[in-house]
């Protein structure tokens, strides 16, 4: 795992940002949603915006910090639970990078260059590739964090935990469904009777 010191510059710089987004606009609805694992979208975020400073720490990188880490912040502002069994969430890799700027576009006053860094995080899932500094750090941080992320889910047996309380509703449903059946068997049985 890769792990890195993270500085108080960065520590103070991320909370004062994320304070500024909550009272912006309404960044805690991250919490309600699971990105990989049991971690939740807002704790991702988090996770990455920090990954981004201390990668630019590291390197020297002459990154603008502020859209740095708004954009980081910002990066899966897509609102909603990808996880649900619905047609549209099978192509979310592809398809949430534009619905998080468009959500950050109505909440938030990004500039250009965040704008940029939301749109092209996931490449090369989308065919895109980042085209300012801070978006090449997302980019590459954002996959470091989710590597961590699921190394992190797989190694505590989240996933298993997750498929067996599925496979646990799936069972309570068919008996649910099993038991009408008969209620309704029962029914027609005592009207045929009477
Ligand atoms: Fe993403
Ligand atoms: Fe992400």
């Amino acid at each position: 795992m890769l792990t890195m010191k993270i500085s108080e510059k960065t520590r103070e710089e991320v909370k004062r940002i994320l304070k500024e987004l909550n009272e912006e606009g309404p960044y805690e609805m991250n919490k309600k949603f699971i990105q990989h694992g049991r971690q939740t979208v807002h704790n991702h975020c988090v996770s990455v915006a920090v990954m981004c400073c201390t990668l630019a720490e590291k390197f020297h990188l002459p990154v603008k910090r502020n859209d740095l880490i708004r954009g980081a912040l910002l990066h899966d502002f897509f609102l909603y639970d990808w996880h649900e069994p619905v047609l549209a969430h099978k192509i979310h890799g592809y398809t949430h990078p534009k619905k998080a700027m468009k959500n950050a576009e109505q909440f938030y006053g990004i500039n250009k260059r965040e704008k940029r860094m939301i749109r092209h995080h996931m490449f090369p899932l989308t065919p895109h590739p980042p085209t300012n500094l801070e978006a090449w750090v997302l980019c590459i941080s954002d996959k470091i964090c989710a590597i961590q992320e699921m190394k992190k889910a797989k190694r505590t047996g989240v996933y298993e935990a997750i498929k067996a309380a599925k496979a646990g509703a799936k069972e309570k449903a068919r008996n649910a469904a099993r038991e009408a059946r008969a209620i309704a068997r029962e029914r027609r049985r005592e009207r045929k009777a009477s």
